[in-house]
C-alpha cells in the first residue's frame, strides 16, 4: 500500500514534469517580468484598473491582457501603455526578455528617468514611442539624459518618437544606422551639438523633426541631399546657423519647411523654387540677406509664406501674385523697397 501510494505520487510528479517545463518558458517570464515592473508604476488613479489584467492570477492569459499583443508563439510583442496616466521609469522593465517586441509605446503618461542602453535589446522595434504629450503641458512624459547610442541597435525602426522630454545629449550618430526610420521626432528636448553626418544615410525619412531643441551647427549639403523621400523637415527654434543650402531643392516631396527662429545667413537659395509641392514656408526669425527669390513664384501650392525679421532686400517679386493658394503672406521686419505689386490682388484667398 505504502508503496503503490509512493508510485502514485512519483507518476503524478511525472506527470506534472511538462508543467513545470512550461512554467520556465519565455511566455510566463515575460508576464511575471511585467507584472514586477507594474508593482514599480503608479497611476494617478491607483491601482490602475486598465491594468488589473496583468497579475499572477492572471499569467496564463498573457496574450489577453490589456495593452499586450502577441506573435503567433504566444511572446509579446507589443506593448502599448499610451495615455494611461502612468507614472514610473524604465528601470524595472526586463528589456532582455522581449526579443519579438515589434511595438513599444509609454506616450502621454509621467515615465521619467533615463532610457536605459539595455533597450538596444529590443531590436525587433519597429514603433518606439517616448513621447511627451505636445498638447497637455500637464501630460508630461520626462525623460532625461542621453539618447543611449544603443539605439543604433534598433535596425528595424521606422517610427521613432522620443519628443516632449528632458533628454539632453547630442544625437548619437549610431541613429544614422536605424535606416528604416521613415519617421523622426525628437522635438521640445535640450539636445544639443551638431548634428551627425551619419543622418545621411536615413534614406526613407518621411519626417524630420528636431524643433525646439538647441542644435548648433550647418545644414550640411551632404547631410540633407540624400532626404529625397521627405515631406515634412521641421529644423525651427534651435541655433542652427549659415546659409540654407541649395541642395533642400533637391528635396522635392516637401510640403511642410519649417527654419524660423535660428540663425540662418546669407540668401534665400533659388532652388526652393523646386519645391513644386510646398504648402508651408516658414524662414521668419533668422538673418537671410538678399532679394526674395523670383523662383518662389513656382510654389503654386503654396499656403502659408513667412519671411519677417530678417534682412532681406529690394522689391516684393511680381511672382508672388502666381500664388493663388496663398492664405497668409508675411514680409515685415525687413528692408524691403518699392510698392506692392498689383499681381497680389490676384490672391483672393489672402
Ligand atoms: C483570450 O480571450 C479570448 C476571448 O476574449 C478567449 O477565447 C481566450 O480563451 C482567451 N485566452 C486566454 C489564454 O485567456
Ligand atoms: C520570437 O519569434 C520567433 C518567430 O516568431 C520565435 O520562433 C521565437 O521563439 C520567439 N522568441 C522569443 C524569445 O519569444
Ligand atoms: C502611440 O500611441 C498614441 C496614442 O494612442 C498614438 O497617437 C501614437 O500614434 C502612437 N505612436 C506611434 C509611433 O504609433
Ligand atoms: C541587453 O540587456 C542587458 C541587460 O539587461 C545588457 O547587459 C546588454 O548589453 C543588452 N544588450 C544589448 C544588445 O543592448
Ligand atoms: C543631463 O541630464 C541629466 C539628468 O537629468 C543630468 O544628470 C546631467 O547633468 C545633464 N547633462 C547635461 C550636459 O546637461
Ligand atoms: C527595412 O525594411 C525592409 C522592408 O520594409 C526590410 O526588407 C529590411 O530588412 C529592413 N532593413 C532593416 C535594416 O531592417
Ligand atoms: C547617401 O547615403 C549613402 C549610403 O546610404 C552614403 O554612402 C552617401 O554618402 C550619402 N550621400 C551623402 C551626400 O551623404
Ligand atoms: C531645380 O530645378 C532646376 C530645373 O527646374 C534644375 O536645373 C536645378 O538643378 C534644380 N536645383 C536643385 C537644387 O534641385
Ligand atoms: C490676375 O490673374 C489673371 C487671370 O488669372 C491674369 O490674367 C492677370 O494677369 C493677373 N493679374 C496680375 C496683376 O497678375
Amino acid at each position: 500500500m505504502q508503496l503503490k501510494t509512493t508510485a502514485f505520487h512519483y507518476m503524478l510528479l511525472l506527470s506534472a514534469l511538462p508543467l513545470i517545463k512550461t512554467t520556465s518558458t519565455s511566455p510566463e517570464k515575460q508576464a511575471e517580468s511585467l507584472i514586477k515592473w507594474k508593482d514599480d508604476l503608479s497611476s494617478s488613479s491607483w491601482p490602475p484598473s486598465l491594468l488589473n489584467s496583468w497579475s499572477l492570477t492572471n499569467l496564463n492569459s498573457l496574450c489577453n491582457w490589456t495593452a499586450i499583443a502577441c506573435t503567433k508563439t504566444n511572446t509579446v510583442s507589443k506593448i502599448d501603455l499610451s495615455n494611461m496616466q502612468i507614472t514610473g521609469t524604465l528601470a524595472l522593465f526586463d528589456f532582455s526578455l522581449f526579443p519579438n517586441l515589434t511595438h513599444f509605446n509609454l506616450s502621454g503618461n509621467y515615465f521619467r528617468g533615463p532610457i536605459p542602453s539595455a533597450i538596444g535589446n529590443l531590436s525587433r522595434l519597429t514603433t518606439l514611442d517616448l513621447s511627451g504629450n505636445k498638447f497637455i503641458e500637464e501630460s508630461q512624459n520626462q525623460f532625461s539624459g542621453p539618447i543611449p547610442p544603443s539605439i543604433g541597435q534598433l535596425r528595424e525602426l521606422q517610427y521613432l518618437d522620443l519628443s516632449a522630454n528632458s533628454l539632453n545629449s547630442s544625437i548619437p550618430s549610431e541613429l544614422g544606422l536605424c535606416t528604416n526610420l521613415t519617421h523622426l521626432s525628437l522635438s521640445s528636448n535640450n539636445l544639443n551639438g551638431e548634428l551627425p553626418l551619419s543622418l545621411s544615410n536615413l534614406k526613407s525619412l518621411v519626417q524630420l523633426d528636431l524643433h525646439n531643441n538647441r542644435f548648433i551647427g550647418q545644414i550640411l549639403p551632404s547631410l540633407v541631399s540624400n532626404w529625397t523621400e521627405l515631406v515634412s523637415l521641421n529644423l525651427q527654434q534651435n541655433n542652427f546657423g549659415g546659409t540654407i543650402s541649395a541642395e533642400i531643392g533637391l528635396l522635392t516631396q516637401l510640403q511642410y519647411l519649417r527654419l524660423y527662429s535660428n540663425e540662418f545667413s546669407g540668401e534665400i537659395p533659388q532652388s526652393l523654387g523646386n519645391l513644386s509641392k510646398l504648402h508651408v514656408l516658414y524662414l521668419f526669425d533668422n538673418h537671410l540677406t538678399g532679394e526674395i527669390p523670383q523662383s518662389l513664384g513656382k510654389l503654386t501650392q503654396l499656403q502659408l509664406l513667412d519671411l519677417s525679421n530678417n534682412h532681406l532686400t529690394g522689391e516684393i517679386p511680381q511672382s508672388l501674385g502666381k500664388l493663388t493658394q496663398l492664405l497668409g503672406l508675411y514680409l515685415k521686419h525687413n528692408h524691403l523697397i518699392g510698392e506692392i505689386p498689383q499681381s497680389l490682388g490676384n490672391l483672393s484667398g489672402l
